[in-house]
């Protein structure tokens, strides 16, 4: 079994969410989010939601012990905008400030650092009725939000995240599901104004050691080796991957649109690009699969059809989880942005239960962790500047409006009973952090 170092200083973690594990959804003064109001649509029949989740709200303490156990250096770990702003805007809930508080005091005495996401897809429902993300004023309550956070949390939260996979929430999700792509183009620019605004919001309210967003980054591939194909692939790739880090870091948005003027659709304002210009200190990248694109004559947006994953392979939302991916686009981001870089975001979704002797032998999550962390090992090796990375997840929690049907932690929960057990992967996580060394 081939073995490798791991650069010192590593900065091995696990990445978690508010709506994903807090529960407690209307206590204490929390106000409704989207994500409330999207699981409770079933009405008389209702599906799976986040309102007890893994109760982290009142089991924190125990959980943050759990991550200590496995020696996890960082936790990402998200703010609910509406337990804190419970309409969004104006009126502070002291008490979903305090148990912010709890939580960051608590990482802290275990030795853990804690990372802040501002934002993981959880807006108030009072800014959702004016319009959400599509509204160019969310732009400014959304840094105000931020502000908020850096000013309240600044002495003891040194690293920041802003926002996780801004094209999963605005492009690509208005895009996917309503086919609606002005909206989604138009969206897709406000949310970049305000990112820019939140990082300048969060640097003005203190010293912050680093800010960071966790872009979702596929890998991208042709699904032939035809020119067409390779050319629908690098614009899938400006308008998936790089749109947002481009826009960012350079201050410009990448060609990837075929009809009309693209700062038209877009709906850039004069002045607009010099916020969005807000370099971050380093990118996070979310690497869990890859893409394969085909190019579409008959698609008159960007040219781009999205290929069936080949017959039988493993996927994750309907892409190939695929190692070498992970080397792909590490190498390409740093190439392209020579900033560090952290894979903010590996996982698989495995449903292994608690045997006869209550252990869950998820060798499966092993054998995908040695792969993908192979591959990261091989982009530091090819020059990539990779600092850390977080795995998705560390407990079992609510896969959005899959509840826990989909399992990705290393650690089991039952949602009925709270029960945690560590899996055979949470154990395998440990030693490798402890040794630095990965063994595949
Ligand atoms: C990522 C999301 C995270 C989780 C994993 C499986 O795209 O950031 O909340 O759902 O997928």
């Amino acid at each position: 079994m081939p073995a490798v170092e791991f650069p010192k200083g590593f900065d091995w973690g696990c990445a978690t969410c508010a709506y994903q594990t807090e529960g407690a959804w209307n206590e204490d003064g929390k106000g409704e989010s989207v994500w409330d109001r999207i699981t409770h649509r079933g009405g008389v029949n209702p599906g799976p939601n986040g309102d007890t989740a893994c109760d982290f709200y009142h089991r924190y303490k125990e959980d943050i012990a759990l991550m200590k156990e496995l020696g996890l250096k960082t936790v990402r770990f998200s703010v609910a905008w509406s337990r804190v702003l419970p309409e969004g805007k104006g009126r502070i809930n002291q008490k979903g400030l305090d148990f912010y508080d709890r939580v960051i005091d608590e990482m802290l005495a275990a030795g853990i650092s804690p990372l802040l996401n501002c934002y993981h897809f959880d807006h108030p429902m009072a800014l959702h009725k004016e319009g959400g993300w599509a509204n160019r004023d969310m732009a400014k309550c959304f840094a105000e939000y931020c502000g908020l956070l850096a000013e309240r949390y600044g002495d003891r939260v040194k690293r920041w995240m802003v926002m996780n996979e801004p094209w999963v929430f605005s492009g690509g999700f208005h895009i996917s599901r309503s086919g609606d792509w002005p909206t989604g183009l138009r969206v897709m620019h406000i949310v970049a104004l305000a990112h820019g605004m939140a990082v300048r919001a969060i640097r003005a309210a203190g010293k912050p050691e680093s800010i960071t967003t966790a872009f979702d980054t596929p890998g991208i591939y042709p699904a032939s080796d035809s020119e067409e194909d390779r050319a629908a692939t690098e614009r899938r790739w400006r308008m998936r991957d790089s749109f947002f880090i481009e826009g960012v870091q350079n201050g410009r948005y990448p060609d990837f649109h075929l009809g009309g003027n693209q700062a038209e659709l877009l709906g850039i304002q004069p002045g607009d690009m010099e916020i969005v210009k807000t370099p971050l200190d380093c990118l996070g990248l979310n690497i869990y699969a890859r893409e394969l694109v085909a190019h579409d004559p008959a698609d008159p947006h960007t040219g781009v059809r999205l290929a069936q994953p080949p017959e039988g392979v493993e996927t994750f939302y309907g892409m190939e989880l695929y190692p070498e991916a992970v080397h792909q686009v590490l190498m390409r981001m740093w190439n392209d942005y020579r900033v560090p870089l952290w894979v903010t975001e590996i996982g698989c979704n495995y449903s292994d239960f608690p045997d006869e002797n209550g252990t869950v032998n998820d060798d499966r999550r092993v054998k995908f962790l040695q792969s993908y962390f192979a591959q990261m090992h091989r982009a530091i090796q090819d020059g990539a500047d990779v600092r850390g990375c977080h795995v998705w997840t560390i407990m079992d929690s609510v896969e959005w409006e899959s509840g826990f049907d989909m399992r990705f932690g290393l650690v089991y929960c039952d949602p009925t009973t709270q029960q945690r057990i560590i899996k055979k992967s949470g154990y395998w996580y440990r030693d490798l952090i402890a040794a630095n060394r990965l063994a595949y």
